[in-house]
């Protein structure tokens, strides 16, 4: 690309995008990093320089960019439909979708509700969870239990049910009230216990990201933890939510993460891996028995009005069938365990460093936490740093988050470790114990 257009780029960019989750002041003054093409897990911008995906790309990519398999099956989408709406009418590529879905999804989730993004999938979970018990004529059963530090996203309902001050406290005015669990692991489930135990009759639902709260800088549960919390909840007759927009599709070492566990929730919701990181699609699944609440004579009003106009968009539910498919083919999950436990043993050295507090992993989701005061910004800091060894990272606070693609060999998961630990220690957070 020549100078001149390159520079075009830029300028445009400043003028007329305003960016999510970016102070627009500061972005203003820094040089974008502007992508124009990727292969594999490698992202190239505009001026040449190759960079690898180190969080792939917010989180989403599962096989590489521009994995032929995935490429074939939108090409041959693309042939046939493009869009066609879910509302009044079905399609081909949605009926397959959603039959693979419920084939590997967790025993007992029988029904698959479309949307297009991990908010919306949780959006979808919450209001069904409510009108379910609305239906049934439990008008009390609507309050809903969350984690403290939880993430489910940006849109109001999800924000209702999010504990992340940095992201949620100038909205508190705003949201519906929830009952928030303080404490982090086996607490949580004593505090759980006593609510049930109390509240039970006014509780639609527990919605909770299973054994890593991602965005809250990857807290892993203690073992168990998960399984506890889903016989309480049906003790207690108060429906389960399961968010694994940031767990789903091998994150964790499996296809969900309630499959370490055992557990089968009443809700499960998938977005961001979906489709192997190559276009907006979501899911809300349930079980035959919520479906069934809501089987009415159109004259009670008790539909779920719920849907997105690109809900369940046949080249995005393409992507997620050929993503599924790369998945059995190239054996993902099997080839992923050696890489998990290589990662593991090489986070190890990062202890050597200092600045470091905590290293934090479950399966392909670590977080590295750095001592120091959050206005220090040592995070972002490091990810700058780490732009000069060709890699893209993107802090949490005080975390950096590494979270490649499944894909990523040994060799390259070595580099970006190596990558990693140089740009902590040149960040000046380095002193060595
Ligand atoms: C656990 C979890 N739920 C929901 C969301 C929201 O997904 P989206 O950004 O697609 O709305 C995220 C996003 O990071 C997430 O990590």
């Amino acid at each position: 690309m020549q100078k001149s257009q390159i520079q075009t780029l830029k300028q445009w960019d400043k003028k007329y995008i305003w960016h999510p989750f970016t102070q627009m002041k500061d972005w203003e003054t820094k040089d974008p990093l502007v992508i124009d093409s990727a292969e594999g897990i490698y992202l190239k911008d505009i001026e040449g320089h190759v960079y690898m995906d180190g969080v792939s790309s917010l989180w989403v990519n599962v096989h590489g960019h521009r994995h032929p398999r995935i490429d074939k099956a939108l090409h041959q989408q693309i042939d046939r439909l493009s869009h066609s709406t879910l509302l009044g009418l079905s399609h081909t590529t949605a009926i397959e979708l959603s039959k693979r879905l419920v084939e590997i999804a967790p025993k007992g989730l029988k029904k698959v509700f479309y949307s297009d993004n991990g908010s919306t999938a949780v959006e979808i979970a919450l209001k069904m969870a409510y009108q379910y018990w609305q239906n049934k004529g439990h008008f009390k059963k609507m309050g809903l239990i969350h984690l403290g530090e939880s993430y489910h996203g940006d849109t109001l309902g999800a924000v209702s049910v999010g504990g992340i001050d940095i992201f949620h406290q100038v909205y508190r005015r705003l949201i519906f009230k929830t009952l928030s669990l303080q404490s982090r692991g086996w607490g949580a489930v004593e505090e759980l216990e006593k609510l049930l135990h109390q509240k039970a009759h006014s509780i639609a639902a527990l919605v909770v990201e299973p054994l890593i709260q991602g965005a809250a800088g990857m807290l892993v549960w203690p073992d168990g933890v998960l399984k506890k919390m889903r016989a309480l909840t049906l003790k207690h007759d108060v429906l389960l939510i399961v968010d694994e927009v940031a767990t789903g599709f091998g994150r964790t070492g499996k296809m969900f993460a309630c499959e370490h566990e055992g557990v089968s929730p009443d809700f499960l919701c998938i977005a961001k891996g979906v489709t192997g990181g190559y276009l907006p699609l979501a899911a809300t699944l349930t079980t035959q028995k919520v479906y069934n609440g809501f089987l009415f004579d159109m004259k009670e009003k008790k539909t779920f009005f719920h849907g997105h106009t690109y809900t369940g968009n046949p080249l995005a539910c393409a992507a997620a069938l050929a993503n599924l498919e790369v998945f059995r083919k190239e054996r993902t999950l099997q080839k992923l365990l050696p890489k998990i436990k290589y990662l593991t043993e090489k986070l190890k050295m990062f202890k050597e460093l200092l600045s470091v507090k905590e290293i934090r992993q479950k399966g392909f989701m670590v977080a590295i936490e750095l001592k120091g005061p959050q206005e220090e910004f040592l995070g972002t800091k490091v990810c700058q740093y780490v732009r000069r060894y060709g890699v893209i990272l993107r802090p949490l606070g005080n975390c950096i988050v590494l979270m490649p693609p499944l894909s990523i060999s040994i060799k390259e998961l070595d580099y970006l470790l190596m990558a990693t630990f140089r740009s902590i220690e040149e960040a000046g957070t380095f002193t060595k114990k």
